[in-house]
């Protein structure tokens, strides 16, 4: 994965730095990010529509990984960015992102996070539903205050990893659905409005996506709509966002495709549906998480005990667990590791890599092949960068591991692993009926 190799102890190395040093340094649990392969993903996005001439922002999906460091990476690498709350929000806005680059996505924000966007002024809203409709208007006349708007539709495009399922109407909690006139009541409702302006539709068709037909479906479907509202209403689209979702490769069964190619599909299909209705090309916007950060990111973890389950299983115990990575657990997700003070010797073992938290499913890896494992040994779970640190939490009163960016042979700490006393620092005492 990206710059790993092995160094001359038989270490795992990242972005030139020796993973057991970093563990002994930092701690474990430990996320290693190297910045090198996100600078890449971001530019092979970047460059990719500027090749084709084509207008885009690629914002980056910040739920798959959210702190101030990386959107000042993100920032540095020309990213625009996609938050989902008022949290990632905040966080983006400490750390000196750009507001006119920020969009902002969910479907149920509040009006204190509405309006929040509209005090740092954001670049857009994404409206999901007609509840948020109202309480843009609201804001926007009391502040007598313009704000940039994409409708979210859902087009009954669902991709699930390699296949997708097309549907008349999507069984979706967001946005409004293409098929019905939900969508069509929306523009109704918004077109007019004197501080609301409409740039134009998103969809988001699912996560984890190997194949290109489904961005194509979606965005055709899309298309065909801003067409009609062009004919009837004279409606000028000047952006088309087709949402994240472009697969990575977890382990050896994962064959996801270079990540440009998605794009290139896409632009294909917009031109061409651009020049059959004689509509003027869109900014295409895209929002990848997953793809930018996902295989980044590396686990490293320290193990402990081990059992064996005579003629079932040998399992090995980490240091973290569910708490640091609820994927394996909450999707069956599967990961690819090493032993990385090992990592030079053959994997002559299979171990069930479990966690240490007090659940049964809380393993990493089910049959790991790996080096023989002793106490003490870091192990190096690959391909954690997305909805890994994002999703941690404090099960078991477990604090959240740090976080540690790695770029040419340098280190630095991004986010601090939590102290028992920020584990309790919102505690309060008993006192109700105590006199
Ligand atoms: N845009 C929208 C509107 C989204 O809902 C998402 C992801 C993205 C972009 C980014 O998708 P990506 O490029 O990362 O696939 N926790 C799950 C993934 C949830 C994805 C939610 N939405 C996981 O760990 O697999």
């Amino acid at each position: 994965y990206g710059t790993q190799k092995i160094n001359e102890n038989g270490h795992l190395t990242i972005g030139g730095v020796d993973a057991v040093e970093l563990a002994n340094s930092y701690g474990t649990p430990l996320f290693v990010y190297d910045l090198e392969l996100i600078r890449d993903r971001a530019r092979g996005f970047i460059e990719t529509f500027k090749k084709l001439d084509v207008k885009a922002e690629v914002a980056y999906a910040s739920k798959a990984f959210s702190c101030v460091a990386i959107y000042q990476l993100a920032q540095e690498e020309n990213l625009s960015l996609d938050v989902v709350s008022g949290g990632e929000l905040y966080t983006a806005i400490k750390s000196g992102f750009p507001a006119e680059r920020i969009h902002f996505h969910g479907n149920n924000k509040s009006y204190a996070e509405l309006e929040l966007a509209f005090d740092t002024k954001i670049g857009c809203i994404v409206v999901d539903n007609y509840y948020e409709i109202d309480l843009l208007k609201q804001i926007s006349e009391i502040k007598q205050q313009s704000m940039r708007i994409l409708l979210r539709v859902t087009p009954g495009v669902e991709a699930h990893t390699h296949d997708f399922i097309t549907t008349g109407q999507a069984d979706s909690k967001f946005g409004f659905d293409l098929n019905n006139g939900q969508a069509d009541e929306a523009f109704q409702q918004v077109k007019d409005h004197q501080f609301l302006q409409l740039l134009g539709l998103h969809c988001h068709i699912g996560s984890q996506i190997f194949e290109t037909d489904g961005f194509s479906l979606a965005a055709e479907k899309l298309m065909q709509k801003i067409g009609a509202w062009n004919k009837e209403y004279g409606f000028e689209c000047t952006v088309l966002n087709l949402g994240g979702g472009f697969g990575i490769r977890y382990t050896e069964e994962d064959k996801p495709l270079e990540p440009q190619v998605y794009v290139e599909e896409m632009i294909k299909t917009v031109q061409a549906f651009c020049a059959k209705l004689n509509l003027n090309l869109p900014e295409i916007w895209i929002e990848p998480g997953r793809s930018l950060v996902g295989d980044a990111g590396t686990s490293l973890y320290t193990v402990g005990s081990q059992k064996t389950v005579p003629n079932v299983r040998e399992y090995i115990a980490v240091d973290g667990g569910m708490s640091d990575n609820i994927r394996p657990a909450l999707y069956d997700a599967k990961y690819e590791a090493v032993i990385a003070n090992k990592a030079n010797e053959q994997k002559e073992s299979t171990y069930t890599v479990a966690g240490k938290l007090c659940e049964s499913g809380d393993k990493l890896i089910v049959d790991a092949r790996l080096q023989t494992a002793e106490p003490g040994d870091t192990l190096a779970i690959f391909c954690t960068g997305a909805y890994g640190y994002s999703m941690a939490s404090n099960y078991n009163r477990v604090p959240r591991p740090a976080v540690v960016f790695v770029e040419n042979g340098q280190h630095q700490l991004a986010i601090q692993r939590e102290s028992y006393e920020n584990i309790v620092q919102n505690d309060l005492p008993f006192t109700l009926n105590r006199g």
